[in-house]
């Protein structure tokens, strides 16, 4: 009945009648009442006037899916929301509606994590109402080999939406750490379930630094707040985000990965740079170059040779 009520104050952004509230909705004047009174309680201002009605003046600065879905027009991404104050890790609870055939485009996100985690095991920092913290389960139908062309769409995504909300110009280091002005502020961690030669579903998991305090960020790490010196609405921010995922999505299963590989290219900090690659196979020095069709990085190395690396952690030397 909340999300109800707020639509119908969104509609209008000037005051509307209780009657005309209570009519539409079918619920009591005393009912409609008690709704607003809780919505107040959940961080809504909302003004009634006598004679005049309701009237929404502000939302409060939550990803409440209510927010998220006002207005988002995607198919698929978020179609389904799943909001948690706190939880352990949204990834490990996407894991569990992921195999419970939740539908491709469901979306889980917390306002905190106790124990977000980052790729080869670190761990992410998940202040509570300062970041975004979100898994998105998708279905693509691609061979395990192809999905890391997905964590880089989804750096591509969120690189797009950082420009267009905060009017920023985010980097990508691969595979899929966002930089701006060298600094990390945000991870993309791609888990898969898979059978032999097909995935069954795979997790993109999306941790961005929106409203951190410089003081709490940790060393080399920054906030769009940092950035912009002026809170993000992060509301807008996630949207953005869903939209452009989604539309990077259809890209990549109309034109296949060529031609999401090309926008990474445009947006990447790697290329052309001396890198270093640790892995748990290889550790591996040169010319980081281009990037293949599957989303491997191709490194050059001082003999000519060319190596592929799927995975790892890659530092720029200077
Ligand atoms: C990285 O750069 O190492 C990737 C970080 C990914 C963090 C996000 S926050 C939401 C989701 N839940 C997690 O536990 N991790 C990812």
């Amino acid at each position: 009945m909340h999300d109800k009520i707020l639509d119908f104050l969104r509609k209008k952004q000037e005051y509307v009648s209780g009657e005309d509230i209570s009519a539409g909705l079918k619920i009591s004047r005393q009912g409609l009442w008690k709704h607003i009174q809780q919505l107040k309680d959940s961080g809504y201002e909302i003004v009634a006037v006598p004679h005049l009605g309701y009237k929404l003046v502000s939302s409060p600065d939550r990803l409440f899916p209510s927010e998220i879905a006002s207005g988002l027009q995607t198919k698929i991404t978020g179609k389904k929301i799943y909001y948690f104050d706190s939880i352990s890790s949204t990834m490990d609870m996407a894991q569990q509606l992921a195999n419970k055939g939740a539908p491709e485009g469901t979306l889980v996100l917390a306002e905190a994590q106790t124990k977000g985690r980052g790729r080869l095991g670190r761990l992410w920092s998940s202040p509570k109402y300062k970041g975004i913290y979100l898994s998105l389960i998708l279905r693509p139908a691609v061979s395990p080999a192809q999905t890391p062309m997905l964590t880089l769409m989804a750096a591509v995504s969120v690189a797009e939406a950082i420009r267009e909300c905060c009017g920023l110009e985010p980097r990508i280091k691969w595979p899929n750490d966002i930089l701006i002005h060298d600094k990390k502020i945000g991870g993309i961690l791609t888990e898969l379930n898979a059978e032999m030669d097909v995935a069954r579903f795979v997790i993109i998991g999306v941790g961005l630094n929106a409203n951190n305090d410089r003081h709490a960020l940790v060393a080399g790490a920054t906030s769009l707040k940092e950035e912009t010196q002026a809170p993000v609405n992060r509301v807008r921010l996630l949207q953005e985000f869903l939209r452009k995922l989604e539309s990077n999505y259809l890209v990549l299963h109309r034109q296949g990965p060529a031609a999401v590989a090309q926008k990474w290219r445009a947006l990447a900090l790697t290329l052309g740079k001396r890198v270093k690659v640790v892995s748990q196979k290889t550790h591996m020095e040169g010319v980081a170059f281009d990037i293949d069709s599957d989303g491997a990085l191709l490194i050059r190395n001082d003999s000519g040779l060319v190596q592929k690396m799927t995975a790892g952690d890659l530092v720029h030397c200077r």
